[in-house]
């Protein structure tokens, strides 16, 4: 069971829980019908339009910070995983970007309250549900579920869906049981391809090979094996996504 959080707006579901876990459940979501400073990954920001489904999940017991990279791919095969309930294939973009015809339909936005030790983990999702178009600087880049099926969605059926299919990766997460990263290999888009990326200060050109065990994405430029954390790296694909 998650506590559930509604507000019609605020700033970001990510910072309600950042303020307030200590006096939260585990567990705790919170969803908004709008956010006033949405925020994306690098410091971009996430664009409110009602046509969305935002909201953060809150994780407060039994945080293992070596096993914290694995909930953003977790988070991702559980959103892939709420498509298939749709009928709507998806890829997942490591490591946290979920693709419907290889264009962006949600992102994922981990933090960690760290105070000696992690205190907190805040999972934050934006979904396009409903949305019709795009503004032009994302228009090429962007999808929602609606777009792709020509459906209307009803944000608490997705985000039900939704919780479903991540408190079943959870409880697998929780026992150690992280074969669920084989979901992922399967429908990982960035395998196989070439990618740029910026690896300490210097910007080089790989073949992206396999997701490891650890969450890690493995890479090698032609002489060498790369391995990479999601903090490490700044990815760009020929579709500067
Ligand atoms: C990204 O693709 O860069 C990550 C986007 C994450 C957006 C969600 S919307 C709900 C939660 N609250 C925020 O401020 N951000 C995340």
């Amino acid at each position: 069971m998650h506590p559930l959080i509604h507000f019609e707006s605020i700033d970001s579901t990510n910072e309600y829980l950042k303020r307030e876990y200590p006096c939260l459940e585990d567990q705790t979501v919170v969803v908004a019908d709008h956010q006033t400073k949405g925020k994306g990954r690098r410091g971009r920001s996430w664009t409110d339009d009602s046509k969305s489904l935002v909201f953060s999940l809150l994780l407060k017991k039994d945080i293992n910070s070596e096993r914290i990279d694995l909930l953003p791919l977790l988070s991702g095969i559980a959103i892939s995983q709420m498509l298939d309930d749709l009928d709507i294939p998806s890829l997942i973009k490591w490591p946290n970007d979920v693709l419907i015809q290889e264009k962006k339909c949600s992102g994922i936005l981990l933090e960690a309250v760290t105070e000696e030790s992690i205190k907190a983990v805040i999972i934050g999702i934006g979904i396009n549900l409903n949305d019709q178009e795009f503004p032009s600087d994302i228009r090429e880049k962007a999808i929602s579920l609606a777009m792709a099926s020509k459906r209307e969605y009803d944000s608490k059926r997705i985000l039900t869906l939704f919780l479903n299919r991540f408190d079943a990766l959870y409880s697998m997460y929780q026992n150690k049981d992280d074969s669920y990263l084989d979901i992922l290999r399967k429908r990982s888009y960035l395998t196989g391809k070439k990618v740029r990326l910026d690896y300490y200060g210097e910007n080089i050109e790989a073949t992206v090979i396999d997701i490891l065990a650890n969450g890690h994405l493995l890479l090698n430029d032609g002489k060498k094996d790369i391995e990479v954390n999601a903090g490490e790296v700044s990815l760009q694909t020929s579709y500067g996504m």
